[in-house]
């Protein structure tokens, strides 16, 4: 019985001293001690050996070392569980990656840009003006006063009057505005272009908006003729649409220009069979051009004895439309991602 009451002691000095860190190690402890092979077990197998006079006290001593044994064993398991639910689960390596979205340039910028960089190789470089324009830089200096009819053909959106003001402010109808403020500058030759957003106050459709987009150009020179306007376009057209696009001038009417005309490209859509886009014609009008008109030139401080000039305003949504196929202007403008996304990675 001595050395059974001895090995209970060593036992119990190891469950004390022990350190259980990892859930194995609770499970090789239970396993020894606890399990039915158990250091426990086996003990009291020994029960039949201790003489009938001491069965009781050593049956005393052997359940008080199992509940020892099992208090330590729950101790050590609540501990560990503790421990686990504030440790940070390892990693996984395996698992996918998070995906670094890109943004996407907006279609209306791809086709500018597009204009842009044609126009920059043969020499044309870029400016901008304000947005909210006065009535004599986007009317009476291009030639239209006050009381002409022409007029009409821009409805205008009109801006309250400042108190401090003594001029008529709107939202500019057309980019031709800044022609007027780069020819006001005085520094010829002029061979710019100049993108930018318009205003009309149009009813919305599927084919026109209060809002949209032009390419605005002017050159400006000594000896500049209708030849080389018609040169320069073609040019245009060909870097933009391809070579197999149809080209064609009609006489045209705007008030800053004299002579005038408006330019259309077969109409690629249909391979000029007639559809929605070229109304049934072939033919889809991409932009209104002409020689600068001597009253602009005078009235913008450039003498229109010595220097000649041609311009042009382009729409961007219509050729953006036509290269995408896109149907209706409005979602050109309503940033609803699914139709953006589609433009991942086009420059
Ligand atoms: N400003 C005109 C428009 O918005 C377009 C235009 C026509 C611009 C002829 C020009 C031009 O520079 O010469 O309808």
């Amino acid at each position: 019985m001595q050395d059974l009451v001895e090995k209970i002691e060593s036992l119990k000095k190891e469950i004390k001293e022990a350190k259980l860190s990892s859930s194995e190690e609770i499970e090789k402890y239970r396993i020894r001690f606890l399990g039915t092979k158990g250091l426990v077990k086996e003990l009291m197998g020994e029960m039949k050996h201790v003489s009938s006079d001491l069965k009781k006290e050593f049956g005393a001593r052997l359940n008080e070392f199992k509940v020892f044994a099992e208090q330590k064993y729950e101790e050590h398991k609540s501990e560990s569980s503790h421990k686990t639910s504030h440790v940070k689960p390892k990693e996984d390596d395996t698992l996918p990656g998070i995906p670094n979205e890109t943004g996407a340039r907006h279609p209306i910028q791809i086709t500018m840009n597009k204009m842009i960089s044609i126009f920059a190789n043969i020499g044309f470089t870029v400016a901008e003006g304000p947005e909210i324009e006065d009535e004599w830089h986007n009317f009476n200096a291009l030639n239209l006063p006050e009381d002409h009819p022409a007029r009409d053909m821009q409805d205008t959106f009109y801006i309250a009057k400042p108190e401090q003001s003594d001029k008529e402010w709107l939202l500019r109808t057309h980019t031709s505005s800044v022609q007027v403020r780069v020819m006001k500058e005085g520094k010829l030759p002029i061979r710019q272009i100049f993108p930018g957003r318009v205003y009309r106050n149009e009813t919305i459709s599927a084919r026109a908006h209060c809002f949209f987009h032009q390419v605005e150009g002017l050159y400006i020179d000594e000896k500049v003729s209708f030849a080389d306007l018609k040169q320069t376009l073609y040019y245009f057209v060909k870097e933009m649409f391809g070579d197999a696009v149809k080209v064609r001038f009609r006489p045209s009417y705007f008030p800053f220009t004299e002579p005038s005309a408006e330019m259309d490209v077969s109409c690629f859509i249909c391979d000029s069979k007639g559809c929605n886009v070229c109304k049934h014609t072939g033919w889809v009008e991409i932009l209104g051009c002409g020689m600068v008109h001597p009253n602009v030139l005078t009235n913008c401080g450039i003498d229109a004895e010595k220097y000649t000039g041609f311009a042009w305003g382009m729409g961007v949504e219509r050729t953006t439309m036509m290269q995408y196929g896109i149907k209706d202007i409005r979602v050109l403008s309503e940033n609803d991602v699914r139709f953006l996304a589609q433009f991942k990675g086009v420059v």
